[in-house]
């Protein structure tokens, strides 16, 4: 099975401090905006939560130790090297210092020297070691070296003193993270619904009609809808793709099947994507038992059928004033022209055109689309489905 989407890596350095347990909930945090996240602790950090934790979270090696097995692999420079972002969350003044004097003497602070990834620091202490002169002249040192700050906040410290030193709110460490990133949360408190992927129309209880849907694009989206906060339903045909996590996925089978599930959740969806390749028509009487070759049954040599219906049309046809309505159109030829009637005739916001056939759209990680609207077309070059993706919720977004 494939991911359906290719990731940032942020490597979160953990200190020795109580907070520590937080950086697990710092973990799911990025993990939910779609980043991979690999985790390295100090010794210290070690006494305060476990490595397992961090493993089982991630399900990656944690890095603990400057000297592995010779045969190992050298952790401070690949660590260093694979990081779009190096967080360290909790920093305690200890490590603060270090960094800033350039002394690598564990797996963190070397690591910290080694990459080239921005560095983002959230530090988390005892009042007066965060006010001591050593500590804010060392975070001065480090914010005139463009390493980016999460200042600690005020309320009551683990060692009994209130005042500024907490480690900042895992939420507000995880929007600076996305921020440090590039990867904007502008969909958040959006909903956002998806359909994708084929829809199968039984003949009887083992055939079926159906195409050449992988839903890659459906899936796509639905992943950056996530990674951009937003609430997601997929309603999703038969695909071998896993969904992406932190949404709910509905699956279904048929385009009646994927109407109702549509449909219930469409009222709520601020934008709507479909990207489904929903079968235009079904059998119109399918067996419920086997149909067999010598039995005379004319529903094998001569399937008759009937029309299924328009999901993308139905919907959109009660859409309220708050709801952008995006559509594909799956061409072969006059791309252009037909995605054009497509948006017209679907009562579409929005309608995204691109060429099928073979070895073209359908299954590629690739895709060349036109988006068009009511008031202009959008000639977008071959790109990556991830990067399609973001340009659709955009377009989708300014329309809201
Ligand atoms: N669509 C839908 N329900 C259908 C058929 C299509 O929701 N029964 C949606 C698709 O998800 C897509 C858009 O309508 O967003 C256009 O689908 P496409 O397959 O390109 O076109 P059709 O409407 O099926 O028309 P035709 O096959 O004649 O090109």
């Amino acid at each position: 099975m494939a991911a359906a989407t290719t990731q940032k890596t942020v490597l979160l350095g953990v200190s020795g401090c109580i907070a520590a347990y937080k950086s697990a909930e710092i973990v799911r945090g990025l993990q939910k905006a779609g980043v991979r996240v690999k985790v390295v602790m100090t010794a210290h950090a070690c006494e305060f939560v476990g490595p397992t934790t961090f493993r089982a979270l991630t399900h990656e090696p944690v890095a603990t130790r400057l000297f592995d097995g010779p045969g190992d692999a050298i952790h401070h420079v690949s660590l260093a090297q694979e990081a779009d972002l190096f967080l360290i969350a909790p920093c305690t003044a200890n490590v603060m210092a270090k960094i800033a004097c350039g002394i690598a003497d564990d797996i963190l602070t070397t690591t910290a020297l080694a990459t080239k990834a921005p560095l983002l620091i959230a530090p988390a202490m005892n009042v007066n070691m965060y006010e001591a002169p050593a500590t804010r002249q060392n975070m001065t040192v480090l914010k005139d070296r463009g390493v980016r700050f999460v200042e600690a906040e005020e309320g009551y410290l683990a060692c009994g003193d209130i005042g500024a030193g907490r480690l900042a709110e895992v939420d507000v460490i995880v929007a600076a993270a996305l921020e440090a990133l590039g990867l904007e949360r502008d969909l958040a408190g959006r909903r956002v619904l998806v359909t994708a992927g084929p829809t199968i129309e039984a003949i009887d209880p083992v055939r079926y009609l159906t195409n050449h849907s992988s839903g890659k694009m459906g899936y796509a989206i639905a992943a950056a809808a996530v990674r951009r906060g937003a609430r997601v339903t997929l309603v999703s045909g038969p695909v071998s793709l896993v969904p992406p996590q932190d949404l709910l996925a509905v699956p279904v089978r048929s385009a009646a099947e994927m109407l109702e599930a549509a449909a219930e959740h469409f009222p709520a969806a601020d934008i709507a994507v479909f990207t489904a390749a929903v079968c235009d028509m079904r059998p119109a009487s399918p067996a419920s038992r086997k149909l067999k070759k010598g039995d005379g049954d004319e529903r094998l040599a001569t399937i008759e059928l009937e029309e299924n219906p328009d999901i993308l049309a139905t919907l959109a046809a009660v859409k309220g004033p708050g709801q952008v309505v995006v559509g594909f159109a799956a061409e072969t030829e006059n791309v252009r022209a037909n995605g054009m009637k497509k948006l017209a005739s679907k009562q579409a916001d929005l309608i995204v055109a691109n060429q099928v056939g073979e070895n073209v759209g359908f299954g590629q990680d690739e895709n060349q689309a036109y988006i068009i609207g009511h008031d202009g077309i959008l000639d977008l070059p071959e790109m990556p489905k991830d990067a399609l993706a973001d340009i659709i919720l955009d377009k989708a977004l300014e329309l809201l």
